[in-house]
């Protein structure tokens, strides 16, 4: 089967990584948004438009399902996506519920999109799963920029790290919830500065098992894809320079 992944840019790659370990032999496309990322501190509108128009483009590629590789982007519009495409929409939001379910006292930190926090999608979430008030929750917008440089463990992201998460008091936490598919990107330096009490979740793991149980509905015993990727940036294909850099990432 033909399975797209779409993100505003390099972080859903930590979704199709995983994708691709439970489902290698189908086939993939990975488009990722470059000529508009970041989405999280762009207005709802804009970032809706543009998802549609990368959603539209995949829609013309004979697609059996999408994956929304991207917390933001289906926290902006996923219901609509839903309503107006054929192919099944698997989309993705911060783990905050298996924090919750795991957690056995201390606080939760949720790190999301500025646009992620501001929806009612999370709001709504936490409201009626956060009964204890634990969750607390921080933008770190600022590593989707990082990121789309390629830029990763350098002592630039070490500073931007330290700024943003030297005030927070580690104790107090058990969990961190990664809620945007970029910051999983940066996994080890957070965990670096949260120290080893803290445990970091993400929601890549549950994304690929609905995927697995949506796509085991309709799937051929046989796919004849042989895991075979084609990237899209903002709707052209990437070139073997590009290619090899996001390869690199799904190592
Ligand atoms: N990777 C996206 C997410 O999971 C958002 C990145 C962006 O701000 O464009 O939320």
């Amino acid at each position: 089967m033909r399975i797209a992944f779409f993100d505003s840019g390099i972080g859903g790659l930590t979704v199709l990584k995983r994708a691709l370990d439970a489902l290698p032999n189908e086939e993939y496309l990975y488009y990722a948004d470059t000529r508009n990322v970041p989405y999280g501190v762009k207005p709802k509108d804009d970032v809706r438009q543009h998802i549609f128009n990368a959603v539209d483009f995949l829609a013309q590629r004979n697609i059996h399902a999408l994956v929304v590789a991207c917390n933001t982007a289906t926290s902006v519009c996923i219901s609509e996506l839903r309503a107006r495409f054929g192919f099944p929409i698997v989309g993705m939001e911060p783990a905050v519920k298996p924090a919750i379910v795991r957690n056995s006292g201390k606080k939760i930190l949720v790190f999301a999109t500025s646009l992620t926090l501001k929806e009612s999608k999370l709001e709504t979430l936490i409201d009626t799963l956060d009964k204890k008030r634990q969750v607390e929750r921080r933008e770190l917008d600022g590593l989707v920029t990082f990121a789309e440089a390629f830029e990763f463990d350098t002592p630039l992201v070490q500073e931007y790290l330290l700024g943003k998460l030297s005030n927070i008091q580690w104790s107090q936490y058990e969990t961190v919830v990664l809620g945007c598919t970029h910051f999983i990107l940066y996994r080890d330096m957070i965990q670096a500065l949260a120290g080893h009490t803290v445990e970091l979740i993400d929601g890549n793991e549950g994304t690929v098992n609905h995927l697995v149980n949506t796509l085991g509905r309709n799937r051929p015993a046989t796919p004849a894809g042989g895991g075979r990727i084609d990237f899209y940036s903002s709707g052209v294909k990437d070139g073997p320079d590009r290619v090899h850099r996001l390869m690199a990432l799904l190592k």
